[in-house]
């Protein structure tokens, strides 16, 4: 049998994961969260898992270190999903793509001329947001804590994730523009598809009927 790589990030993505593989009758051995590996070994041994940064899976995937990864659609936006399948929309991790700004900011904003500044770090997802709606916008990327942008006059709005707006609130910050709407997706590698055609079907066809 040929080797499978299976690029997941920790946390909520592997967690939410894990019920998918077991379906597919995959367990892995070891716990992302105790253990210092980067790759895990499963009960199946042609199954490896690797683990990284949830913004980096699209990009193992594309280039084929793995063959198949799980990936927020968040980050794929980002990303741009070139080499990519994305056979399956899997349910999990599910929030919200929005702009947000401070508690008496109002959506309709954009006096003539001024520029609005937006920290994110979906830098992409944001230039084309704000360019569809015609609006000048400066994209300063970071790379987290994005809430503490508009607090401290290092941005007018941010682009981020939403689920509660618990975060959102805590920061005296407001949800305001829907971009997408947001859950974990299966991703492949399209030269995988077609080399390994035997084990990621049954493999995609075992995570699809637990969805
Ligand atoms: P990294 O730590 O590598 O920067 P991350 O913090 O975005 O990545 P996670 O917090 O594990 O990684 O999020 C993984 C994915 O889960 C995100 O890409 C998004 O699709 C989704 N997600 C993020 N925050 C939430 C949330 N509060 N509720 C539900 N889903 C979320
Ligand atoms: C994510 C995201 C937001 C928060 C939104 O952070 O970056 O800050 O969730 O969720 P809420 O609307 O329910 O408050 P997470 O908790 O994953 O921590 P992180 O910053 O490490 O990603």
């Amino acid at each position: 049998m040929q080797t499978i790589t299976i690029a997941l990030s920790k946390g909520r993505i592997f967690k939410e994961t894990l019920p998918l593989l077991a379906h597919a009758d995959i367990i892995p051995l070891d716990d992302p969260e105790s253990s210092r590996k980067l790759i895990l070994d499963t009960n199946q041994e042609h199954i490896k898992l690797v683990i990284i940064r949830a913004t980096d899976v699209p990009t193992y995937v594309q280039y084929g270190a793995a063959d198949i990864g799980v990936a927020g659609k968040d980050v794929l936006l980002e990303h741009g999903g070139q080499g990519l399948y994305e056979p399956i929309d899997l349910g999990i991790a599910k929030c919200k793509l929005m702009t947000a700004g401070p508690m008496d900011a109002e959506i309709n904003y954009f006096e003539q001329g001024k520029k609005i500044r937006v920290a994110t770090k979906f830098v992409n997802v944001a230039k084309r947001f704000y360019a569809e709606k015609g609006v000048q916008a400066e994209v300063i990327k970071l790379y987290g804590s994005m809430e503490l942008a508009p607090i401290v006059n290092l941005a007018d709005r941010i682009v981020d994730v939403v689920d509660t707006g618990n975060t959102l609130k805590a920061n005296g910050l407001k949800p305001m523009e829907h971009i997408a709407d947001i859950s974990s997706r299966l991703v492949v590698n399209k030269a995988s598809m077609k080399m390994k055609h035997d084990e990621m079907h049954h493999l995609i066809k075992k995570i699809s009927e637990a969805v």
